[in-house]
């Protein structure tokens, strides 16, 4: 069997009952044996500061190195003021140094967002998705994944209250899946012309 895709899941919550952490681990449940989805910690990331790149903290450091050994970058992240958290970003931008060393370059991605409101963090998604196309990162377009109504898309048995969450997961996994496999062999599922 081939080795799986190494995707990382970069989530833009720190909060402990955080709705946007369930929901990647509900992910991770449910992806085939073709995608291994690890959470990459953020909690310890100091602030980054340029004038830190001659000497920076173990913290960026491992950090950058897990984004550079993945196949692919899953971001998950809540809205905060109609953008992404501060936290998500000052992980970007640490990944994104020093200048041409960006361990996002290239590297196929996937946004969710979420929200307990009716919009599923719309404004985060497409405020991330500006960043990922200066960070050149073939972003998956379709499915998008906005989800409403965070707080109640899990009973109190941990099961999901409508079946169609799960039907849409699953969607958003195979999609993502198919996309990481055709940055990782580009021309695999194109048919020859024979001329
Ligand atoms: C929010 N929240 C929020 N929700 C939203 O739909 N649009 C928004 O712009 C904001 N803005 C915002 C700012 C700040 C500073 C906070 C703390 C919260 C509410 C947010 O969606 C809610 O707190 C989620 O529960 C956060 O996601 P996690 O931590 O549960 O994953």
């Amino acid at each position: 069997m081939n080795k799986p895709f190494d995707v990382v899941a970069v989530v833009g919550s720190l909060r402990r009952d955080s709705y946007t952490r369930r929901l990647v681990e509900s992910l991770i449940s449910l992806s085939p044996s073709s995608l291994k989805i690890e959470f990459v910690g953020l909690s310890d990331l100091s602030l980054y500061n340029q004038d830190e790149e001659s000497n920076p903290s173990a913290s960026w450091v491992t950090f950058r190195s897990r984004v550079k050994r993945a196949d692919a970058v899953l971001f998950a992240t809540p809205e905060y003021n109609r953008s992404v958290p501060g936290v998500l970003k000052n992980a970007i931008d640490i990944g994104s140094r020093p200048y041409g060393s960006s361990v996002w370059s290239g590297k196929p991605a996937a946004v969710l967002s979420c929200s307990p409101g009716a919009m599923g963090g719309f404004g985060a998604n497409h405020h991330l998705r500006q960043s990922l196309v200066f960070l050149d990162m073939p972003t998956l377009q379709q499915p998008e994944a906005y989800i409403s109504g965070a707080d109640k898309l899990f009973g109190p048995d941990g099961a999901f209250v409508h079946p169609s969450t799960k039907q849409l997961f699953l969607g958003f996994l195979t999609a993502f899946e198919a996309w990481i496999r055709r940055q990782a062999s580009p021309h695999s599922s194109s048919s020859s012309t024979g001329d």
